[in-house]
């Protein structure tokens, strides 16, 4: 199992290049099953996440594979299969083919995508949404089986703005006759992403970051090139390590308006922020001061993909912080973590009340999670001494090579390979 060691204390400078979304290219990806001819990716990191979503396109006999950052996706020869759990259980992602096979040969099938370390991860609003389209869905044996030979437009209502659930309705009724309207979906900048690809290869999708999208139904898809939006959860994670070490770090590519509940947090935490078009710029304040309550929320509230991180951050600045995490009911395991660091954290149910410390004490650390592992990194940037975290393949799961990143910025960090 490898190992991240890193040496605590060091100052960061330097530009971070941030590259494409994998919550928008994994279900831009799982979308291209229903577009018979290529499709091109560009500025793509190598994530595990997107093998594994990869993989399951080649199983089904599509073409699927990365050229340098680029990825050339062709499903022209693809067909439908069940999704077995050996994917499912790696990737509850999968779960989004369900709305392009559905669109393309009208039927899906898929094994139950078990939980996480977050949460249950419950997929009723999946399957509430393509009931709405008049799917017919068997659940039984571990799988679900769905029937789309009955397929019609239709109103949506989502009980909650769930991510996955309005990007799976939007790809089942990208291909279907008439309007199909979705009401209080949810409005991340990754759901624009999604629609805007699928209008750029001929589709129509209207509304997409509002809560309220309309899709009119068309014959086909076309292939083409595609830039998806660069990831604003992994420079988010740079930009508050920067509020931690940074003497200037740069975050290059993201578009500044997508992290606005972040940088506003940071900056009454006494980081120094500057924006550009497609950059943000932040220096850490020697008096980091506690931020008295945050809570996340979906787009456009504070992300519960960054309160791990922030978490780390603000067990290292002065006074009582509280974090309140609304979307998943078990996000907090990686406090544990912090404390053997020597964190001041209490978490009751969903509230964590954080105690700063001035700074914690390395020492080994187990990351049990995608995001909770990126958050005992930033801890050890800050922490006296060594801190080694292990399990790091939670970590390659969102992020490309994590400690290259901060050895650029200056970080002492490396990867122990055994
Ligand atoms: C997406 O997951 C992201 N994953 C998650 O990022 C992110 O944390 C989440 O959205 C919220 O922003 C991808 O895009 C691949 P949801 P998703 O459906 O779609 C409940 C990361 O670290 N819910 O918006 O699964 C659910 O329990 C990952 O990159 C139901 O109750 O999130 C949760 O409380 C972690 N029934 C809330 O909705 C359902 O059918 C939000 O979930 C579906 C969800």
């Amino acid at each position: 199992m490898e190992r991240i060691r890193i040496t605590g204390g060091k100052f960061l400078e330097g530009k971070v290049k941030i590259k494409g979304a994998k919550n928008a290219i994994l279900p831009i990806i799982a979308c291209c099953i229903m577009i018979k001819s290529e499709v091109i990716l560009h500025e793509c990191p190598h994530l595990a996440d997107i093998e594994s979503m990869l993989k399951i396109i080649r199983a089904g006999g599509g073409v699927a594979e990365y050229e340098g950052d680029s990825l050339v996706i062709n499903c022209k020869n693809f067909s439908p299969y069940c999704i077995d759990d050996s994917y499912t259980c790696t990737l509850r992602a999968s779960l989004f083919v369900l709305g392009p096979m559905l669109s393309a040969f009208k039927s899906a099938s898929v094994c139950y995508p078990g939980g996480c370390e977050i949460g249950l991860r419950p997929i009723d609003l999946h399957l509430s949404g393509l009931k709405s389209l008049s799917v017919n869905i068997e659940c039984g044996n571990g799988r679900i089986e769905c029937d789309g030979l009955n397929m019609k437009n239709g109103d949506v209502f989502l009980d909650f703005p769930s991510v996955g659930a309005t990007e799976n309705v939007i790809m089942a009724s990208t291909l279907l006759d008439g309007t199909t309207r979705i009401y209080n979906c949810a409005k991340e900048p990754e759901i624009c992403d999604l629609a805007n690809f699928i209008n750029v290869m001929g589709g129509k999708v209207l509304g997409a970051g509002t809560d309220r999208i309309t899709v009119e139904g068309v014959k086909s898809l076309s292939g083409g090139r595609y830039f998806p939006i660069k990831d604003r959860i992994v420079a988010g994670t740079h930009l508050i390590a920067g509020a931690l070490m940074g003497k200037e770090v740069v975050v290059d590519g993201v578009n500044p308006a997508f992290l606005i509940p972040l940088t506003e947090k940071l900056i009454g935490s006494g980081a120094k922020i500057s924006t550009e078009l497609r950059r943000i710029t932040v220096k850490n304040s020697s008096q980091r001061r506690a931020v008295k309550r945050t809570e996340t929320q979906p787009y456009p509230g504070f992300p519960t993909d960054l309160q791990p991180q922030l978490t780390a951050y603000l067990a290292q600045c002065r006074g009582c912080s509280i974090v309140v995490e609304n979307l998943f009911e078990n996000r907090f395991n990686y406090t544990l973590q912090l404390q053997k660091m020597g964190a001041d954290i209490t978490v009751r149910n969903r509230v964590a009340i954080i105690k700063g410390v001035k700074r914690l004490k390395g020492c080994e650390v187990e990351a049990k999670d995608l995001r909770g592992g990126a958050s005992l990194v930033i801890a050890g940037l800050c922490a006296e001494g060594i801190t080694e975290v292990s399990s790091v393949h939670h970590i390659d799961r969102g992020y490309e090579n994590i400690e290259n990143d901060f050895i650029m910025l200056g970080a002492q960090i490396k990867r122990l390979k055994n």
